[in-house]
């Protein structure tokens, strides 16, 4: 009679017990207990290689697009070959009778889509030195521009679309 209450009693005992520690255990995992501090750490340290990572990806990204600007904003061939022609073109008076770069004269075509009318760069040679191998009425006056300017200018006018 003893010994069954004792070890009804030790029952019970290890039951209280049982739920105790389940108890706290439950509460432990409801709680979600914060990570020691090296874990702590490490997420830290993670969270912190992530954000360097991203900046190095946005540098990169923002190097690439810096190359993309400087690719397309310093395009130097044909903007030599524009200030190149230009200079050609305003020192013979072409805009006198010609719209070339928006500004210009009325008395000849507008050439500002000249490379779209599909003349090649020896017939706009020609033009420009001798307009009157093409029509023999032309207003145009012959010029005397030397061959490296006739392709300079030719392929100018050629350029515009
Ligand atoms: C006195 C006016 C005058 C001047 C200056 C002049 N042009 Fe012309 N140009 C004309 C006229 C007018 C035409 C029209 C075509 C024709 O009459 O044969 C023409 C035609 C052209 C054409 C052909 C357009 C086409 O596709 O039909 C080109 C290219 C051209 N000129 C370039 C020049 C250049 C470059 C200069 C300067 C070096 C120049 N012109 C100076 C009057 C002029």
């Amino acid at each position: 009679m003893k010994a069954s209450k004792g070890k009804k009693g030790l029952t019970v005992l290890f039951a209280s017990l049982f739920l105790l520690i389940a108890g706290f255990g439950l509460y432990g995992c409801a709680k979600a207990p914060a990570p020691s501090k090296p874990a702590k750490k490490a997420a830290k340290k993670k969270a912190a290689k992530k954000k360097t990572a991203a900046k190095a990806k946005t540098a990169k990204a923002a190097k690439k697009t810096a190359n993309a600007a400087a690719k397309t904003s310093a395009k130097p061939v044909s903007n030599n070959l524009e200030t190149a022609a230009m200079k050609i073109i305003n020192a013979q008076g072409c805009e006198g009778c010609h719209v070339i770069n928006g500004k210009g004269g009325s008395i000849g075509p507008n050439l500002d889509k000249e490379g779209t009318r599909g003349h090649s760069l020896h017939w706009l040679e020609v033009q420009i030195n001798t307009p009157k191998v093409h029509d023999s009425s032309t207003m145009m006056p012959n010029h005397d521009l030397n061959q490296a300017q006739l392709k300079t200018v030719a392929e100018y006018l050629e350029s515009l679309k």
